[in-house]
């Protein structure tokens, strides 16, 4: 697995590099197969990524596949919905033909049924056959304080899960809504992981993971077997990594 650490000054460059990123992640895929695919978090970290992705300039939309890591079991209109989110951000501001988007189906029956038919649509759209894994060009995480990343919480059952591509997540006692999310093996066996954070806030857990003090923490079991793996960081973030990580570019 190859690891890096990239924090920027410059919220600007910050957003630079996550679209250059992207281009080229989604270039490499494209000089190897017809479409690139690409799974995407909500929370509040990606709202400027996402908004810098849709006004850049040639990115190849029309061969490009759109889902998410993991969504709230809420309407799609719902102001904690993430694809409402990522509609809102980049979607609606992109020319990308609307059968290359795949939401959750949040609008009917369980978070169980929901998580199984957004199962077999990511095994419709990649081509899956048997029981192979789904492995994405690229999934765009987010980290929060507590070490969760997607909706995979820190000593929850689904991390555990070995055979499922989703899973519903139920988070009662927390007073959060139920989730759907792609599961740790899905992360693990995708091509390129970014993980994005900002803020002070983040600097705590960003610090812990890469130090890999505490192996439990889901962000820290994140590690693409034979992938790549990005933290791209802002000054703030990554107030706490510095020293301990010479290869840092900043
Ligand atoms: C979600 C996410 C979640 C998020 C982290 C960080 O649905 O909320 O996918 O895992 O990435 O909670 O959230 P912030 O970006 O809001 O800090």
């Amino acid at each position: 697995m190859d690891k890096n650490l990239l924090i920027f000054e410059d919220p600007d460059d910050l957003v630079n590099r996550f679209v250059e990123l992207w281009k080229e992640i989604a270039g490499a895929a494209l000089r190897e197969k017809d479409e690139f695919t690409a799974a995407l978090s909500g929370g509040k970290t990606p709202d400027p990524f996402y908004r810098g992705l849709a006004e850049a300039v040639d990115l190849p939309w029309r061969r490009t596949h759109l889902f998410l890591a993991d969504e709230r079991f809420v309407p799609p209109d719902h102001p904690d919905s993430n694809y409402r989110l990522i509609r809102v951000s980049l979607i609606n501001r992109i020319a990308i033909p609307p059968g290359n988007v795949h939401p959750v189906d949040t609008g009917r029956g369980s978070p169980e049924e929901a998580a199984l038919r957004y199962g077999d649509e990511i095994g419709r759209t990649l081509h899956l056959s048997g029981n192979a894994w789904p492995v994405f060009d690229l999934i765009v995480l987010g980290i929060g304080e507590d070490g969760h990343t997607a909706s995979l919480f820190p000593g929850h059952p689904v991390l555990q899960e070995k055979n499922e591509i989703t899973a519903a997540v139920f988070l009662e006692k927390s007073g959060r809504h139920d989730r759907i999310t792609l599961t740790l093996p899905v992360f693990n066996h995708a091509k390129t992981i970014i993980f994005l954070l900002t803020g002070r806030e983040k600097a705590s857990i960003l610090g812990q993971i890469l130090d890999g003090e505490n192996k439990s923490l889901p962000a820290a079991m994140v590690k693409p077997e034979s992938g790549s793996i990005y933290f791209l960081v802002d000054a703030a973030a990554g107030s706490e990594v510095r020293k301990s990580n010479p290869g840092t570019t900043i």
